[in-house]
């Protein structure tokens, strides 16, 4: 008998595809972790006490009920969008899935670089056809002529994060709104990052334009843990979606502590605040250092670029030997690095060490 052979069984796209690495953080050395964008600010003592009231009883020997009332009221207010028009992902990451795995194998998947990572990871496993759209050079804008560049012939979808990950900054809306007039065109903005920005949500467009959705998550202002994220759009796309949302995608401790945590928003208003105080702090103090170039930034990170790439091996060796971890990217970006703003204490960690590498360079 032959043996058992995974390719007669599992798509090529999977099976090219590498794992996602997560970076793994031994608890017990006091990494520096700056790497994932998340929140490094915990919960009051206070706060945790009233959220430990609150979900002591839910109800976890049902299944998830994600039509509670409460809790699509307190979104509906919070967003001002009706519940008509969004869905729950397990994180934002899963919606993305959630989009990609609903479209047509003819729609090309048009995706910026550098952007987040899982819109093509994700598009590739769909076998859709992902394009790369390289952002320019100096600001890491959009090409203005963007349309010229995608192919004309399929009806395409786009990805915006907003502000984008890594860079930082935002896409200029007027090519946005250029492309949502396009009714070949399907537009995700992904505003995980927004809560940094002080930009406009692109929420506020949903009744004009029936090729848009949004993307939300409460993973970037501390509440990573959780997974939650909202998809957003028109009635038309919203229903497609929903038909292949898994029913109980979110679990019912999730579903419970995100209604506790918008009434209780405060805590991440002031988190939120301290985090671009802090960006500010951090982007001053590493710009002035001669080793490296830093970027701008809307959101709660800021990129980095060695200026003489003959440090990185000396760069990286530094971060291990000192347990700083921080992301670094490949296919042409060996050279950036993307540092998550953390608290005062741990940003000012941050400093003194790379002031350290500087002077022994
Ligand atoms: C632009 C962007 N979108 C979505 C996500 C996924 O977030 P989550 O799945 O935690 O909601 C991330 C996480 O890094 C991100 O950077």
């Amino acid at each position: 008998m032959s043996s058992f052979n995974t390719d007669d069984f599992i798509k090529d796209s999977v099976r090219k595809l590498k794992a996602y690495q997560v970076n793994e953080v031994d608890a017990h050395k006091k990494a520096l972790k700056l790497d994932a964008n998340e929140s490094n600010y915990i919960l009051g003592k206070n706060i945790k006490k009233k959220y430990a009231d609150y979900i002591k009883n839910t109800l976890i020997n049902l299944y998830p009920d994600p039509n509670s009332k409460n809790l699509l009221k307190s979104i509906e207010k919070f967003y001002g969008i009706s519940s008509k028009n969004f869905i729950f992902g397990n994180g934002s990451d899963e919606l993305i899935s959630i989009i990609l795995l609903s479209l047509n194998k003819s729609v090309t998947v048009n995706i910026p670089a550098p952007s987040f990572s899982m819109y093509e990871i994700i598009a590739k496993y769909n076998d859709l056809n992902a394009k790369i759209i390289r952002l320019n050079d100096e600001n890491f804008d959009l090409p203005a002529n963007i349309e010229s560049v995608v192919d004309k012939n399929t009806k395409n979808l786009y990805f915006f994060s907003y502000p984008n990950n890594p860079t930082g900054n935002h896409f200029d809306r007027k090519i946005i709104y250029g492309l949502l007039e396009n009714k070949n065109n399907l537009v995700v903005v992904d505003e995980a990052y927004i809560f940094f920005s002080g930009e406009k949500s692109f929420l506020n467009e949903l009744t004009k334009y029936e090729n848009l959705i949004v993307l939300k998550t409460f993973s970037k202002i501390g509440l990573a843990g959780l997974r939650f994220g909202l998809l957003f759009s028109g009635d038309k796309l919203i229903n497609e979606f929903k038909k292949i949302k898994l029913p109980y995608n979110i679990n019912s401790l999730t579903l419970s502590s995100i209604e506790f945590f918008l009434k209780n928003f405060d805590e991440f208003e002031k988190n939120i605040k301290k985090t671009v105080k802090q960006r500010k702090v951090l982007y001053e103090k590493l710009s002035v250092l001669p080793f490296i170039k830093v970027y701008r930034s809307d959101a709660n990170f800021l990129l980095i670029k060695l200026n003489d790439e003959k440090n990185k091996i000396k760069f990286d060796n530094f971060l291990n030997g000192n347990n700083i971890i921080i992301r670094n990217f490949t296919g042409g970006m060996e050279i950036y690095y993307r540092i998550t703003v953390g608290t005062a204490k741990e940003n000012k960690k941050l400093v003194d060490y790379f002031i350290e590498f500087s002077k022994n360079l």
